[in-house]
């Protein structure tokens, strides 16, 4: 009787590790109150990214930056001068209308029982998995927050930093510099404006050149993408060459000196990330591919459970953009 109870509760606990670290997520939450929650998310995001295909890296990236302020508890998506979305950081954030829609469709099917929260997790599995990413099943039990404050946006990671404050920053989160490197391959898909980047094209250094870890035929490239006194707002993709596929070829990139971001760049300075890119960038193309798929799943499954509220804690929004009465 002993040994079977031990065996029973060390499985629970593993099956629940493996499911999203302990977090109180669990596959298929709303198998039995809204079985359709995920196929509505889906065919939503579907219909969104038919018509522009970017709109993927747009919900990706609405994704990480939810869950690095208050935990992934749709924070990000509430509306208003004073919220996390007026806040510098998140000024470039795009994709709340396809969260919105799928909202509205779920309130109509099954009012009042997917949080805001889920669904942009799982929007955000399926935008990587239509730009011919990896996919994977998303651990569902969020509930969303009912704060939202541009005050606290700091632990967002911004391009300018070292890697000493990204990894501080992944780690405060509890991600490690493995997964530091293989979240920032979401860069394999998405775009960035001239202003995030073009101060290093110009007048970097002291002698006044450019950054000197800018491979030299790119840096030629993106000084005409983006000339000195050019428009800031213009978009150049961030893995340039492959931009809307999910693949590897970001970390070759960063491996030949052709990484857009000064974040994305530093990445192969330091030993500790160095060994990571090196290791997707690799060289036999179709293996390595799948490696970083593999790594990618993982890594997006720890993302998505950071600081989630579960049970009772916060609500389930009727409005994503606003808090209920
Ligand atoms: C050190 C960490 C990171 C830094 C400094 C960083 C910074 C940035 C910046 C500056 C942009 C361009 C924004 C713009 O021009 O409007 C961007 C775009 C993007 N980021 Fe990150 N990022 C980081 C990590 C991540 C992670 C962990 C993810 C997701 C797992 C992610 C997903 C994206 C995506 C998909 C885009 C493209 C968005 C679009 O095309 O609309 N980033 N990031
Ligand atoms: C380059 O940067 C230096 C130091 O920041 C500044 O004094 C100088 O005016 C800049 N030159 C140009 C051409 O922008
Ligand atoms: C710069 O780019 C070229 C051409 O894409 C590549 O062959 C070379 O290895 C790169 N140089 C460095 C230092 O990575």
């Amino acid at each position: 009787m002993g040994a079977f109870w031990l065996v029973f509760i060390v499985n629970i606990v593993m099956v629940s590790l493996v499911q999203g670290q302990g977090s109180g997520l669990q596959n298929g939450f709303y198998s039995s109150s809204c079985p359709k929650a995920g196929a509505v998310v889906r065919s939503t995001v579907e219909s969104h990214f038919n018509k522009d295909p970017t709109i993927a890296a747009a919900l990706l990236r609405l994704h990480f930056h939810d869950c690095f302020v208050q935990g992934c508890d749709g924070s990000v998506l509430i509306s208003g001068s004073s919220a996390e979305r007026s806040a510098l950081p998140n000024l470039g954030l795009r994709g709340f209308e396809v969260i919105d829609d799928a909202k509205a469709l779920l309130e109509s099917l099954c009012p009042g029982v997917v949080s805001c929260a889920d669904i942009l997790a799982v929007a955000a599995r399926d935008a990587v998995d239509l730009s011919d990413g990896p996919s994977w099943a998303v651990p569902t039990g969020r509930r969303d927050g009912r704060v939202s404050s541009s005050s606290q946006t700091s632990s967002l990671p911004s391009p300018l930093e070292s890697i000493a404050v990204q990894r501080q920053k992944f780690a405060a989160k509890g991600l490690n510099d493995h997964d530091l490197v293989t979240l920032v391959g979401a860069h394999s898909i998405g775009q960035t404006d001239c202003l995030f980047f073009r101060y290093r094209l110009y007048n970097f250094t002291t002698t006044g050149s450019a950054d000197p870890t800018i491979n030299q035929s790119f840096l030629t490239q993106l000084q005409s993408l983006c000339p000195r006194n050019g428009d800031g707002s213009k978009k150049v993709g961030l893995d340039i060459g492959s931009e809307t596929k999910f693949d590897v070829s970001f970390f070759k990139n960063v491996r030949d000196g052709k990484g857009v971001l000064e974040s994305d760049q530093r990445l192969w300075g330091d030993d500790g990330t160095r060994r990571v890119v090196e290791n997707y960038a690799g060289n036999v193309r179709g293996l390595l591919g799948l490696r970083f798929d593999y790594e990618f799943r993982k890594a997006m499954i720890k993302m998505s459970s950071i600081e989630v509220k579960t049970g009772s804690d916060g609500e389930i929004r009727k409005t994503c953009s606003k808090i209920n009465k």
